[in-house]
């Protein structure tokens, strides 16, 4: 394909992903997502490694997991896919056809990911999923259940400026006017529920808090990056 035909491929399709595809083409999605996909740690080498992306979306992390040598990389989605939610399939579609990917995807809600639904996987991917979670502890257990070495999460966090393991509680759309938004934990808090689903080593890797909008106010909300070991 030319890059002119790349790029009327990723014509009428809303794109939150920013995904390289080749030849400068770059699908133009809301997200920063090469910025992101330097800032995960993402291993450089994947070779022989499975991966599990969690809320995949687009598939961006998943493409570029199989770009570093992964043996095998896993998609899975369902809020956005099954239609439901902000986005579509549509992108993770055309995208994986455009790279001639082999990332194969799963429809599968994070509360149903087990070894028997979905396998175990070395390295699982959950980005931007966690605050989205009713039950962020029940939905740790179950990551923790598919994941066999490692862990990359990324969420947004509040209460940052409580040392003890805190959590705010979004029952309405107070965080980003979005009311699939539920938590925002404390760094503390990630740390202490990976601990407790199973994860003997948790590191944060990442952290950025945003200025706070009153004027005095203790720098609370933001986002976190943290890598987890079994
Ligand atoms: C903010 S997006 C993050 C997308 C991508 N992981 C990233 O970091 O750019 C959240 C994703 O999680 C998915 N998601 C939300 N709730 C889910 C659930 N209960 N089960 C599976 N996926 C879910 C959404 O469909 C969406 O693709």
């Amino acid at each position: 394909m030319t890059a002119d035909e790349l790029r009327a491929a990723t014509e009428g399709i809303t794109w939150y992903h920013q995904i390289d595809l080749g030849q400068g083409v770059v699908t133009p999605g809301s997200d920063n997502t090469r910025a992101r996909i330097a800032m995960i740690g993402l291993p450089d080498d994947l070779s022989g490694k499975s991966v599990l992306d969690i809320g995949a979306w687009d598939g961006a992390f998943s493409f570029e997991a199989e770009r570093r040598g992964a043996a095998r990389v896993v998609a899975v989605d369902s809020f956005c896919w099954s239609g439901e939610g902000w986005g579509t399939k549509a992108g993770f579609e055309r995208a994986r056809q455009l790279l001639s990917s082999k990332v194969e995807d799963r429809e599968v809600e994070v509360l149903d990911l087990s070894p028997d639904t979905v396998g175990v996987f070395d390295l699982v991917l959950f980005l931007g999923v966690l605050y989205h979670m009713q039950h962020p502890l029940l939905a740790l257990e179950r990551v923790a259940s598919v994941c066999r070495e490692q862990l990359i999460l990324w969420t947004q966090i509040d209460m940052a400026h409580v040392e003890r393991p805190a959590a705010a509680f979004y029952p309405g759309t107070e965080l980003n006017n979005d009311p699939t938004n539920w938590w925002g934990p404390n760094p503390a808090a990630v740390v202490g529920m990976l601990q407790v689903v199973g994860f003997r080593r948790v590191d944060a890797v990442y952290t950025w808090l945003a200025e706070p909008s009153t004027p005095g106010a203790p720098r609370a909300q933001g986002n976190a990056i943290f890598h987890a070991w079994r």
